[in-house]
């Protein structure tokens, strides 16, 4: 069966997980555009199941929004392809680390799906998250406050990264003291988490996370409080729409998404902008473009390399190519988000680009819950960056900037700056 899909005959192997292709991946990309919008890549596990990158948006879209015939639970599916199994040995099926992946509704279809989603979706709205910005701002003057005298600053570890763990561990009520200790731990699940890599050390990273987790359930118990931990601890107690599993698993969702991601977003933001110096410029010269800029440097180089994987519930076509039951499908955000059949000179980095849409944040009913959230952080984040520190500038070369990858997500190890 062929082919809308439009693949070239050439044989050409994709390595997504090499290094070298995971530090700068858009030509990459661009080759598996132009190869096709469904590319078949080697079993990233090694198996004999067949994986799928989806390269172009409108087909992501498609798969992403039809989760009855492309769906995030792994174990829903009777297929016997390996990737199957050597993921869930990978993780682990009965081990504490599962309540993060198989019991969240990242990992979950409907109709568990809804009922986890809308537990917390009230407390991720546009309009309460506006209700929190004044807070958002005192978080990120008081970072600056501590570096604004020294002249320089690790613009990763004294700004991007404590700036949304302090927002989300304040809405969570996560005491300040075990904040960097949660870094630790996240920053080796984004690493080594992702898909093709088999880390040991992740399973007793997420271990820990899980221990501890429960042990701040336990204290939230005894003495609960205004917190978003508290309220998700009164509606397991008062009925069956939470249990116990699924209470520990969302608060770690809840954690792991709330920060990583979005110190990604501003520690790549600003790399780009401090490296795109006339975009920096007109950014200056006027910080009501600051929203437009967020939207662009996520579609840009957004902190997602690809969604979770889907797998396919039945055999079914997919841009004219046949996909079988139980083979693995990876819409891959960043290459969707370059497509040029979607935007012009997509390989431009434009602060004042007119997006109709980018799917840095997915799509469909796994569409991140966040996203209202790491908008208003973005915005504040870069506006005062930019408003107190205006001479802001690279204070090492450009190529000596160190980058940490996995293929679901890619971040700066390092920023210096000078100001
Ligand atoms: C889901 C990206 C920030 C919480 C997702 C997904 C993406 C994403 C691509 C969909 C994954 C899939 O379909 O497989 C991002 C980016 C962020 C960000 C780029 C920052 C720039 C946040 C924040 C939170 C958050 C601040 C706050 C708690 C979640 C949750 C889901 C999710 C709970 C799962 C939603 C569901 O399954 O219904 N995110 N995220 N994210 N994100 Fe985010």
């Amino acid at each position: 069966m062929n082919n809308s899909n439009n693949q070239t005959s050439e044989k050409v192997e994709f390595n997504l997980f090499s290094e070298e292709n995971s530090k700068d991946p858009f030509a990459m990309f661009a080759q598996m555009r132009a190869k096709g919008s469904v590319v078949p890549i080697p079993n990233p596990m090694g198996g004999a199941g067949q994986t799928w990158i989806v390269t172009r948006m409108d087909v992501a879209m498609e798969v992403l929004k039809d989760h009855s015939r492309f769906t995030v639970d792994m174990n829903s599916i009777d297929s016997g392809n390996d990737i199957r199994k050597n993921l869930s040995g990978e993780l682990g099926s009965t081990e504490p680390q599962t309540f993060f992946t198989g019991k969240s509704m990242l990992f979950v279809d409907e109709p568990d799906h809804r009922r986890l989603r809308s537990l917390v979706s009230k407390a991720f709205t546009p309009r309460y998250m506006e209700s929190l910005r004044p807070r958002v701002q005192e978080i990120a003057d008081e970072l600056i406050d501590q570096f604004e005298g020294k002249g320089e600053m690790d613009l990763v570890k004294d700004y991007a990264y404590p700036f949304p763990i302090n927002v989300i561990s304040e809405m969570l009520g996560i005491p300040q003291e075990d904040r960097p200790q949660i870094h630790v731990w996240s920053e080796a699940i984004a690493k080594g988490l992702g898909f093709g890599k088999q880390d040991p050390a992740v399973a007793q990273h997420l271990r820990s996370f899980a221990e501890y987790t429960s042990q701040l359930v336990a204290n939230k118990r005894v003495e609960p409080s205004d917190d978003l931990i508290s309220q998700l601890i009164a509606i397991e107690e008062e009925g069956d729409r939470l249990n116990e599993d699924e209470l520990i698993s969302m608060i770690m969702l809840l954690i792991f998404a709330g920060h990583e991601t979005t110190s990604n977003l501003i520690a790549t933001g600003s790399y780009l902008l401090l490296t795109h110096p006339e975009q920096l410029e007109q950014l200056k010269q006027d910080l009501n473009l600051v929203p437009s800029a967020v939207e662009e440097l996520l579609r840009y180089n957004g902190p997602a390399t690809s969604s979770g994987p889907r797998y396919a519930t039945q055999d079914t076509e997919l841009d004219g190519q046949l996909i079988q039951k139980g083979d693995v499908v990876i819409p891959l955000l960043k290459s969707a988000n370059r497509d040029e059949q979607q935007f012009t000179d997509p390989e431009e980095l434009d602060i004042e680009r007119k997006i109709k849409r980018h799917l840095a944040f997915g799509h469909g009913i796994h569409m991140c819950l966040g996203a209202p959230l790491a908008r208003v952080e973005g915005d504040v984040a870069f506006t005062t960056l930019l408003r107190r520190l205006p001479d802001i500038q690279l204070s090492i070369p450009q190529e000596k900037i160190q980058w940490h990858s996995a293929l679901s997500s890619q971040g700066l190890a390092a920023l210096p700056v000078k100001f």
